[in-house]
């Protein structure tokens, strides 16, 4: 299919491979592990482009790769490939650029678990060195830089206090000093923000946030060029399993069709609920990429075409039994982790650390009792902020 397509459309269509079909307008899940051949030249062949072909389903299926052509079309890259996790994608990501003695830069705020793959298995399994930093100064970036850096990973805007990071200027930066980058674009998606178009080498997705949209598939996802993608296949991808189920990936498939209506819906609702939250006298500040006053603005417009529906922010009281009741008096928020589903949910960071650390610990860290982080989903905006207020009422 060609890459002419607006995004809503080539959302749509699904005519990659009809002809093997019978004509069925959505294309089926091949639920089976093998593919058989009718002959030693036809299995042989096979094997010539053992990346591309489906001998085996940890290596390729075709509804899987159905799937990875819509995604490497939406992001402009040559190639996709699915996997098990976001984490998954991480790893592999990671484990393709760095060897035993190599050197990262990332940022001090990217995704927790990212960061625990790096201080509890790159540094101590393969004595990685890591410097982190805040994402905001490129001058920092460059200083960073050492003889073997090896990998920028960015993350922009990043989950937890969505600052961005400069992703023209870090990729170019990169390619002048020979350093590979990868940026974790889950929060943007593929429709608001297209990082393979500013120089970055892989582009990857927790597909178990608004790319599934439904919060009934765990996935991930790497997108780059046909070389890049085509070695990690050949390596981190099979030789460590972690690959896609055919099932996951057909209701990943159904998922995309609506991405695009998803996100605008996302994006709308977010900005009112965000602004709402601004204006409200017991909330201290909102960490949002689309409110106006936001102070990346500049950035979010020369980078990003929409923003998306999470966000956090910090209630004044520091009052443990008020943000209690506050969070447990919202009826429509559920409570939970995850993000980008079609529900609204609410965390609160501090929960991570109460019982191990007193509130002054985990202040120095950067997180204040009264952090709360909210996913706009895709029910009624009046109904979602009448909640919120109902719930602010009950702060004392
Ligand atoms: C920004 C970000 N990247 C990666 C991941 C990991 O994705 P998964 O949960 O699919 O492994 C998450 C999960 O929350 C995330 O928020």
């Amino acid at each position: 299919m060609t890459n002419h397509f607006k995004p809503s459309t080539l959302l749509i269509n699904d005519n990659i491979e009809k002809n093997d079909r019978f004509g069925a307008v959505v294309p089926p899940i091949y639920q089976n592990s093998l593919f058989t051949f009718d002959s030693w030249d036809a299995i042989e062949m096979a094997f010539e482009d053992k990346i591309n072909n489906a001998i085996y389903t940890r290596g390729n299926n075709p509804t899987v790769s159905i799937v990875e052509k819509k995604i490497a079309q939406l992001a402009n890259g040559e190639k996709a490939k699915l996997f098990a996790s976001g984490m998954a994608a991480v790893s592999a990501g990671m484990l393709h650029f760095l060897s035993y003695n190599d050197h990262i830069i990332t940022l001090n705020n990217i995704y927790g678990p990212s960061i625990s793959f790096i201080n509890d298995f790159l540094i101590p399994k393969m004595n990685i060195q890591v410097t982190f930093v805040s994402g905001k100064d490129n001058d920092e970036i460059e200083q960073a830089i050492q003889s073997n850096t090896k990998l920028i990973y960015l993350e922009s805007p990043s989950s937890v206090v969505f600052s961005l990071q400069d992703i023209r200027k870090i990729s170019q930066l990169a390619r002048k000093n020979h350093i590979a980058t990868i940026i974790d674009n889950t929060w943007s998606t593929p429709i608001y923000q297209k990082p393979l178009n500013m120089g970055i080498d892989l582009e990857l997705h927790s597909c178990s946030k608004y790319l599934g949209g439904h919060s009934d598939i765990v996935s991930g996802v790497l997108i780059g060029s046909d070389k890049l993608v085509s070695a990690i296949c050949a390596r981190e991808y099979e030789l460590l399993g972690a690959k896609m189920a055919p099932v996951e990936a057909w209701y990943l498939l159904r998922s995309l069709r609506t991405l695009h209506l998803r996100m605008d819906r996302h994006q709308s609702t977010a900005k009112k609920i965000a602004e709402f939250l601004n204006r409200h006298k017991k909330i201290k500040h909102v960490n949002y990429p689309g409110l106006d006053n936001f102070e990346q603005k500049p950035l979010v417009e020369s980078q990003m075409s929409g923003v998306s529906g999470l966000m956090s922010f910090q209630l004044k009281t520091k009052h443990l039994a008020s943000i209690k009741s506050f969070f447990n008096h919202l009826e429509l928020f559920q409570i939970g982790v995850s993000w980008g589903g079609h529900e609204s949910l609410i965390y609160a960071p501090a929960i991570s650390c109460i019982k191990e650390q007193t509130p002054d610990q985990f202040e120095k860290m950067g997180i204040s009792l009264g952090d709360m982080r909210i996913s706009v989903g895709l029910e009624n905006c009046d109904d979602l902020i009448t909640d919120l207020e109902q719930a602010l009422s009950c702060i004392k």
